[in-house]
C-alpha cells in the first residue's frame, strides 16, 4: 500500500502534537507515537514512566494498545510514526519492536523523526530481523 507524502506528514505531526502529553517525569525524555491503522484510523500514544521504572509503557506501546483496547487485532497496522525530540532519529525500544512484529506486516512502514524535521522510512522487518514470533517446540 503506497502512503501518500501528505497523509505520512500529518501522521507524523499527529505524533510531535501528542509527545506533549508525555508523562516522563524521570527521564524528561518525551516520546509522541501515532498509528494509523489499515481503515485509515489514527491512534496516538505517550510514553508513561512510573517511579518503579520497569512499570514504563513506552509511546508504540501506549498507541498500540489504545487500539487493541478499541477492537483492533493484530497486523492492523498501514504505517507508524515516532516523535522525539532527539538530534537523531528516535527508533524504537526492543521490547516495543517485539510487540510491532505481533500487531503489524513485517514491510510496515515505521518513520523515524529527529528534532530537526527530518523524516527516516525504515519497517518492522528492517527493525526486528530474526524476530520471535511461534510458540512451537
Ligand atoms: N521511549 C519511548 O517511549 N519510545 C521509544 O521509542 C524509546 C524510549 C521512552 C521510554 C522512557 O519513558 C523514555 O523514553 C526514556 O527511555
Amino acid at each position: 500500500m503506497t502512503i501518500k507524502p501528505e497523509v505520512i506528514e500529518d501522521l507524523v505531526s499527529q505524533a510531535r502534537l501528542v509527545r506533549d502529553h508525555a508523562y516522563c517525569p524521570y527521564s524528561q525524555f518525551p516520546v509522541g507515537c501515532a498509528i494509523l491503522t489499515k481503515d485509515s484510523i489514527v491512534y496516538t500514544g505517550v510514553n508513561v514512566e512510573n517511579v518503579s521504572f520497569g512499570a514504563t509503557n513506552c509511546a508504540e506501546r501506549s498507541a498500540i494498545f489504545t487500539a487493541i483496547t478499541e477492537g483492533y487485532r493484530p497486523k492492523f497496522i498501514q504505517a507508524i510514526a515516532v516523535a522525539g525530540e532527539t538530534e537523531d532519529f528516535l527508533p524504537p525500544c526492543c521490547i516495543c519492536r517485539q510487540v510491532l512484529v505481533e500487531m503489524a506486516d513485517p514491510d510496515t512502514p515505521v518513520y523515524l523523526t529527529r528534532k530537526d524535521g527530518k523524516i527516516l522510512t525504515t519497517s518492522v522487518a528492517d527493525l526486528a530481523p530474526y524476530s520471535f514470533e511461534k510458540l512451537e517446540m
